[in-house]
C-alpha cells in the first residue's frame, strides 16, 4: 500500500521544501545513473513511485521523451501536479506499482527512486516493470540503501540502532532492500547490473546541514521509540558537537540495479 504522509496544518510548504532538498542533496548520485541508462535518447518513459515529483522534474528536463509518472499517493500526487507543471513533457497517474495499469511491452525505460524499499511486495513491483518494458528497454532502480551497511562514528548504542534501519522497520519499510536488488532484479528474468551509487563521504558541514533540515524527523523518530526529552537533549548535544568538532563520519550505501529486458 502506498504511503500517505500526516503533515500538519501550515506545514506543508515545508515538507515539499525538504523534499525538494532532499531530492537535490541526492541528484549527484541519480544524475550519471540517468545518463549511463541513455535517458536522452528514449521516447516513452515510467517513473514508478515519483511521489511529489521532484526526481521526475530531473529526468523530465534531461529528454524530450514523454514521461509517465505515476504513484498511489494521490496526496503525493497533488504535490507533483504543482511541481511538474512546467514539464510539458510529463504526464501524472494514480496507480498500484503492483498492478501497473499498462499492456505488456510498452516503455523503452523505467526508472524509480527509493521506492522498493517501501513497496509491500517488491518482487511484484519488478516483475511489473519488467513486463511493460519493451524488449531491449531498461529498468533503473536507483537510491535504494542498505542501513546493515551503516557506519557512523562517535556511536551512540541506542540511538544508532534506530538510524541504522529500526525506525525504517517500524515505518514498514526494508532497512536491507539493497542486498536484495539483484536477487529481485534477476528473478524478473533480467540482465542485471548492481552498482553503489554514493562512493563519497559527506564532510561535517554537509552532515550539519542534512541533520539541521531534517532535525523533526530525526527527533520524531527518537521521541516515537521512547527517549525522554533529556536523553533526545543529551544525545543531539553530543552529535552536534562532534559535527562541530569535524571528527563525525557517516555513511550508508545506496544500492542501485540496471535490468535489461532480453530480446523476445
Ligand atoms: C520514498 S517515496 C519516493 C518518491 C520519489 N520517487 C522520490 O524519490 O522522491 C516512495 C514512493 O513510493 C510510493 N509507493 C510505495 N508503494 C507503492 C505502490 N505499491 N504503488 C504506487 N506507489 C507506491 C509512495 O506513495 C511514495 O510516493
Amino acid at each position: 500500500m502506498a504511503f500517505k504522509p500526516v503533515i500538519p496544518e501550515g506545514q506543508l510548504d515545508a515538507f515539499i521544501k525538504k523534499l525538494e532538498l532532499q531530492a537535490l542533496e541526492t541528484s549527484e548520485e541519480r544524475l550519471p545513473l540517468y545518463k549511463k541508462v541513455g535517458l536522452k535518447n528514449t521516447h516513452l518513459v515510467l517513473d514508478v513511485g515519483c511521489g511529489s515529483g521532484f526526481v521526475t522534474r530531473d529526468i523530465a528536463r534531461l529528454t524530450k521523451a514523454i514521461i509517465v509518472a505515476i504513484d498511489g499517493s494521490a496526496y503525493l500526487l497533488d504535490v507533483a501536479r504543482k511541481i511538474l507543471d512546467h514539464c510539458i513533457n510529463t504526464t501524472i497517474c494514480k496507480g498500484d506499482a503492483q498492478k501497473l495499469p499498462f499492456t505488456d511491452n510498452t516503455f523503452d525505460l523505467i526508472t524509480c527512486n527509493l521506492l522498493l524499499m517501501w513497496a509491500d511486495d517488491p518482487q511484484t513491483v519488478v516483475n511489473e516493470m519488467a513486463r511493460v518494458c519493451k524488449h531491449k528497454g531498461k529498468i533503473l532502480a536507483s537510491l535504494e540503501p542498505d542501513y546493515g551497511g551503516k557506519i557512523h562514528w562517535p556511536e551512540n548504542r541506542k540511538v544508532d540502532a534506530l538510524f541504522a534501519g529500526e525506525a525504517i522497520r517500524k515505518k514498514g519499510g526494508d532497512p536491507h532492500i539493497g542486498r536484495k536488488l539483484r536477487t529481485l532484479f534477476i528473478n524478473a528474468g533480467l540482465e542485471t547490473t548492481i552498482g553503489i551509487g554514493n562512493n563519497r563521504i559527506w564532510s561535517c558541514e554537509e552532515d550539519k546541514k542534512y541533520y539541521l533540515h531534517s532535525r523533526d524527523f530525526y527527533i520524531k523518530i527518537l521521541r516515537e521509540a521512547g527517549l525522554s526529552e533529556t536523553e533526545i537533549d543529551q544525545w543531539e548535544y553530543e552529535f552536534l558537537r562532534s559535527l562541530d568538532e569535524g571528527v563525525q563520519l557517516n555513511f550508508f550505501p545506496q544500492f542501485y540495479a540496471i535490468g535489461i529486458k532480453p530480446k523476445a
